[in-house]
């Protein structure tokens, strides 16, 4: 061990996120490794502020990693984005004896990371989201297997249009990013699809021109992958049965993407992400998030990160207009 044992705590926030359980495994495996000791925060900030805490050791993460959701649970806590409520925060972890924390979550989490370590408790983030709408990285926990849910229920939704020759408009998740929707039309061969990033207000027409077009040369089902920051499928699939006379369905297929056990990829990076959180935090470093670019693990400053905007990758969306011909 390369300095005196430190307490570690561990907590999940936000949308839970297959992979999740993976992570908190490494968390608390790197650390029994370097000497270290484990409290797992329930509840993610909830569990802080109410000072729900469990002493985990290696055993206890033990037949977790093929396990979808986080066994930590998850919320969305209001009281800690308040000053008062960040101060408390670190008042109970210095009361627990807890030296830093590694925040899995998204980027809301990450500044509740940040605030923490404003108050002088060490933290790491790790980007747990099915989203994949954090700049600083090319990868988040949970997005590979969301998207490959995305994409069966998109491949199901082509047999049942095929057969009855109609129009599906497929609603997937990724908030206010388009991520799972461009990655999931391209894996499916979907026809158009539509994301919050480069929508503009003469979009509609351009996808029942283009449904019409094909329809007129014998393409006898048409799937549209829309994105849930866009919104409004079953207006949208009205307006194109309307304009097109296409019989057309709507399918949001919702929390399903959140769900499930994680994919290969997810396991492997959840994995290193969250033995990397704690070996920083064994180096004594804070406020910083881990995360894999350019073909590598790396790290960043939160603030740093925070600044970095997430655009649609470009060469993925010169993709799906050329192959959605
Ligand atoms: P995600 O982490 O998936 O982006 P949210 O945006 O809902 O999800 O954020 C999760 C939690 O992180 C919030 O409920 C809150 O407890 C904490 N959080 C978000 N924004 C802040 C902030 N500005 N300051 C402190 N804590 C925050
Ligand atoms: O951030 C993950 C996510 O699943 C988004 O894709 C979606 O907009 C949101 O969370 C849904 O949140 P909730 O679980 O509160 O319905």
């Amino acid at each position: 061990m390369s300095h005196k044992q430190q307490t570690i705590g561990v907590l999940t926030s936000g949308g839970d996120a297959p992979g999740m359980n993976a992570a908190i495994r490494a968390v608390v495996r790197t650390a029994a490794d370097l000497g270290h000791k484990v409290k797992g925060i329930m509840r993610g900030f909830t569990g802080l502020l109410e000072e729900e805490f469990i002493d985990m050791d290696a055993m206890s993460v033990s037949d977790i990693i093929s396990r979808g959701g986080t066994i930590l649970y998850t919320s969305r806590c209001e009281e800690f984005k308040t000053e008062e409520g960040q101060i408390k925060g670190a008042e109970i972890c210095r009361k627990y004896g807890i030296d830093g924390v590694v925040v899995i979550g998204g980027d809301g989490s990450f500044r509740g990371a940040e605030k923490l370590a404003e108050q002088g408790i060490r933290t790491i983030a790790v980007p747990g989201t099915i989203d994949l709408d954090i700049a600083c990285t090319e990868y988040t926990v949970g997005f590979d297997t969301a998207v490959n849910t995305a994409m069966e229920a998109a491949d199901k939704l082509r047999d049942t249009a095929g057969s009855h020759e109609r129009c599906n408009v497929i609603e997937v998740m990724g908030r206010t990013a388009g991520h799972i929707a461009l990655w999931c039309a391209i894996a499916n061969g979907s026809e158009y699809v539509l994301l919050p990033e480069t929508y503009n207000e003469g979009e509609l027409d351009k996808l029942i021109e283009k449904v019409k077009s094909k329809h007129k040369i014998g393409k006898k089902h048409h799937i549209i992958v829309n994105a849930e920051g866009i919104g409004d499928s079953f207006e949208i699939a009205k307006t194109i049965e309307r304009e097109t006379g296409i019989e057309t369905r709507a399918t949001v297929i919702g929390h399903i993407q959140r769900g499930g056990s994680p994919t290969c990829r997810d396991r492997v990076y959840a994995s290193a992400l969250g033995s990397r959180a704690v070996d920083l935090l064994d180096q004594g470093q804070t406020s910083r998030v881990v995360a894999y670019r350019h073909g590598q693990f790396t790290d960043y400053s939160i603030s740093e990160a925070m600044a970095m905007q997430k655009t649609i990758d470009p060469n993925l969306d010169r993709l799906i207009h050329k192959l959605s011909r």
